[in-house]
């Protein structure tokens, strides 16, 4: 219901807003018009300029032109702090919280309104408070606890409550739930329906398309800084959307060949370690074997491990039938295994390189026969790959900090696929890339797995697990608590719950 002040259509109104960054048009006269108390998806491929004009909107960068309206008035914010007072608060995707705050003084810190009489946070009152709004959103977290001792989604969490209770009226959320697993997204979503109860709208940045028909009312398509369209959700199919962000029909999301499993190459035995216990198992060449579970279940721990990135206290490994040692990642690289981790910013990727460099870089010994580096065919080859790739870049000079974030993912993925290991390791490959990239991306696994390559892939994405592996093997806390067949997905009888509830321990 409008109020007598409440008189305008939309909440939120960008009008003919451009943006450029030197050469890149990352905006060009785009719109978004959000109406009170809706989810608004905002969707578009990567480098579509969706987190450019959330920026803007927050006041972390200025418009080249165009106009903003905020509840019917003209809307500029300079910095975050001033679009919090005006009630926008976006919860990035990065967070940085202050590790030795508790739950209590993170949510209330630098509150000027609330605490302008003294310079302190009054400890008894800022945690009644926040037990006070942890209740009224189903959390059942102690408001003493250290932000340290919190997962990334508790922490997603307490920001979200963090913008509520500077009362938010418009939250943006952009790509919320890339480092959630199934269980966490069920939360975010609770939460996210009980904001919009409150009357709270919310902008919802995400590539998982299912998700878009789970929370969302309506939508709004980018695609390379322009607008393409909007309307409600319940309107349009999934692949009229995929149309839109990409501008041509993505055939299928998980272009699976299936092809017969050649000798062992990797085999794991009883492997043990900070977070899992008697790991046992084999990938074949040609196999693509998916490791899900929940976050903290032990996954990207084993991989860790596998690849000399933390030791293992126990346990053998052997690659192609002979016990092999690894200590660090230098000597995991040197035997013929690659590991795309899911922390790209730490492992992945020197940000103020240039995308060559970071292509070429775990390279160099194979291109490296001479003395000298041969420079032309560098080049050439890292210009094909990222093309294969499609990386939405100026130039393969250009550094890579400057691509959007799923471009940042492809590039990774590049510098391992020139290295053409015997055992690949993909740690959630596809977190944060759009869809037409995650086919892509798909397809280039199913070709590597057809010429030989044995793939790990550990993903939180069910539906991307389901579509793209010859096996599933289940963790649950820190043990291997079940395997599936894809004959058994394929001919219906194991779907998603019968997964979700191995993954809680179910038999
Ligand atoms: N600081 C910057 N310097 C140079 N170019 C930039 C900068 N920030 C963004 N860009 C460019 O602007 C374009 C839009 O980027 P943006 O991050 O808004 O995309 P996005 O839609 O959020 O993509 P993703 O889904 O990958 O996060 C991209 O081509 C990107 O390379
Ligand atoms: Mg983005």
């Amino acid at each position: 219901m409008m109020n007598a002040n409440e008189t305008y259509e939309h909440i939120l109104d960008c009008k003919g807003v451009y943006k450029s960054f030197g050469g890149t048009h990352a905006l060009q006269d785009v719109q978004l018009q959000v109406k009170k108390g809706e989810v608004h998806a905002l969707l578009g491929e990567n480098g579509a300029g969706k987190s450019t004009l959330m920026k803007i909107i927050i006041g972390l960068q200025k418009q080249d032109a165009g106009e903003i309206f905020f509840e019917g008035k003209p809307y500029n914010a300079n910095d975050p702090a001033e679009a919090i007072r005006a009630g926008i608060s976006m919860i990035h995707q990065e967070l940085n919280p202050e590790p030795y705050l508790s739950i209590a003084e993170s949510i209330f810190l630098k509150r000027e309104d609330t605490f302008h009489h003294t310079p302190f946070l009054n400890k008894k009152e800022t945690n009644r408070r926040a037990v006070e709004l942890l209740k009224q959103y189903n959390l059942n977290m102690n408001p003493k606890a250290l932000m340290e001792s919190l997962t990334l989604a508790q922490m997603q969490m307490i920001e979200i409550l963090k913008a509520v209770s500077c009362n938010a009226r418009l939250v943006i959320m952009d790509e919320p739930t890339s480092s959630l697993d199934s269980e966490e997204t069920e939360r975010l979503f609770k939460t996210i329906r009980n904001l919009k109860e409150q009357g709270v709208t919310i902008i919802y940045i995400s590539h998982r398309m299912e998700e878009i028909f789970q929370i969302c009312d309506s939508y709004s398509v980018f695609r390379d800084g322009h607008f393409i369209g909007t309307g409600k959700v319940d309107q349009i199919s999934v692949n009229e959307l995929i149309t839109m962000m990409v501008g041509r029909k993505v055939e299928n999301i998980f272009p699976k060949v299936d092809c017969p499993a050649g000798d062992v190459v990797f085999k794991a035995e009883g492997l043990c370690g900070k977070g899992f216990h008697d790991i046992s198992f084999e990938v074949r060449a040609g196999e693509i074997v998916g490791f899900s579970g929940l976050v903290g279940s032990g996954r990207s721990e084993t991989m860790r491990a596998i690849f000399g990135l933390d030791p293992l206290t126990s346990g053998k490994m052997y690659l192609n039938g002979k016990e092999i040692k690894i200590k660090s990642p230098r000597s995991a690289i040197s035997k013929g295994i690659a590991m795309i981790n899911e922390d790209r910013k730490n492992y992945g990727l020197c940000l103020f390189r240039s995308i060559r460099e970071n292509i070429s870089l775990p390279n160099l010994p194979a291109r490296q026969k001479g003395f000298l580096l041969n420079q032309r065919r560098e080049k050439n080859e890292c210009r094909v790959v990222a093309k294969t790739l499609t990386v939405k870049m100026a130039s393969i000079e250009s550094q890579a900090y400057s691509l959007s974030g799923g471009n940042q993912q492809k590039v990774v993925i590049a510098k391992w696929v020139m290295a053409s290991p015997k055992l690949l390791i993909l740690d959630e490959p596809t977190r944060g890339v759009d869809v037409g990239a995650k086919s892509e991306i798909h397809a280039l696994m199913s070709k590597f797995a057809s010429e030989g390559m044995a793939i790990i892939m550990v993903s939180s994405e069910l539906p991307e697990v389901m579509g793209m592996s010859d096996r599933i093997l289940i963790y649950h806390e820190g043990r291997i608590n079940g395997e599936v067949m894809r004959a058994d997905i394929l001919n219906a009888s194991v779907n998603q719950e019968t997964i979700l509830s191995k993954e809680f321990g179910g038999r």
